[in-house]
């Protein structure tokens, strides 16, 4: 059997107890107040540690169902207005503000000794964009900017470049301004992607982004691909989490033939990046997979480059 392109791709780590089920501690009133009654006796302890774990089991298993069957309820809809808030893709307003804080703190805490993703993405992420633009890229988009960090970083470093950032909350864009409003290539901008590729050129830019396509439909990467080669743009990072999917329990096998989405966990999915890319006219020149801090074992993020 010949080897496939993207083997590198495929994790190889089957899912224990611990990985596919979420642990939330108890959260019935009830069954707190009992142990606290035969707190002192031990063999009751036992008993009780043992239902508790039991009911634990159950109750997460029953979560993880409810939030597996509303990805595929939303992979199967392809909704047209997946950017907007309150189209069920992604997260809600507040939601992500408090996501691009909570990066923010993470940075304070200092992000290599945090036992996250976010150390490892920022790595590789200034890593590429910088390689980028040592070999000519004068023109950076981050769709789905969140916390504008990594960009910071590399528009310090090249100030010969052009960063714009997009995100769709109003609020992400004042922590940014807030942050790195001194940097003067470093653009932050609260907007529709799809409006700002079609009022403005990217020509021989770079499109990329990172923990952002994964919560959005299939058919919206197509059309973002689409508009990013009428914008002009040359290359597409796309530096995404995957893992094995809490639905079909199997790694994603990558190909650059056309291959449905899968839902991966809660709101997010496992899709094709590299047909993606190919459909839109950017084929893959570079793939890669990049293992982080998560305390979950199987949980990487995928690197693709796609270059027309
Ligand atoms: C999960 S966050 C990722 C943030 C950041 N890239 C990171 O890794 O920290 C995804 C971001 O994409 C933004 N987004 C989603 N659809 C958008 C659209 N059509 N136009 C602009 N931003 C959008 C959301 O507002 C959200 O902040």
């Amino acid at each position: 059997m010949p080897r496939s392109k993207y083997e590198h791709l495929t994790i190889d780590c089957p899912l224990g107890p611990s990985e596919t089920f979420t642990n939330k501690g108890i959260q019935n009133k009830y069954l707190v107040r009992l142990e606290n009654i035969v707190a002192h006796n031990q063999l009751l302890m036992a008993s009780l540690r043992k239902l508790r774990n039991f009911y634990h089991e159950c109750d997460d298993l029953r979560q993880e169902e409810i939030r597996i069957a509303r990805s595929v309820e939303l992979l199967a809809k392809e909704q047209p207005d997946a950017q907007k808030f309150g189209s069920a893709y992604g997260y809600d307003e507040l939601l992500e503000l408090r996501a691009a804080i909570n990066y923010q703190h993470q940075l304070e805490q200092g992000v290599d000794t945090l036992v996250a993703e976010s150390g490892k993405l920022y790595q590789h992420l200034e890593q590429k964009l910088s390689e980028l633009a040592s070999k000519g890229a004068k023109v950076f988009l981050n769709f789905g900017v969140g916390l504008a960090y990594v960009d910071s970083l590399v528009a310090l470093k090249h100030p010969e470049c052009h960063f714009v950032g997009i995100d769709r909350s109003e609020f992400t864009q004042v922590v940014n301004h807030r942050c790195y409003g001194h940097i003067s290539n470093l653009e932050c901008i609260a907007g529709d992607v799809f409006e700002l590729l079609k009022t403005r050129r990217f020509d021989n830019g770079v499109l990329f982004t990172a923990r952002t396509l994964l919560l959005l439909p299939r058919s919206f990467i197509l059309k973002l691909y689409a508009a990013a080669a009428e914008a002009g743009i040359r290359q597409i990072l796309a530096v995404e989490q995957i893992g094995i999917s809490r639905y079909t329990g199997r790694p994603y096998e990558f190909s650059d033939e056309d291959k449905p989405s899968v839902p991966f966990r809660a709101k997010m999915f496992l899709h094709n990046y590299p047909s993606l890319l190919n459909a839109a006219g950017f084929p893959v020149k570079e793939s890669q997979l990049i293992q982080t801090n998560h305390p979950h074992r199987d949980f990487r993020f995928l690197s693709v480059l796609g270059e027309r």
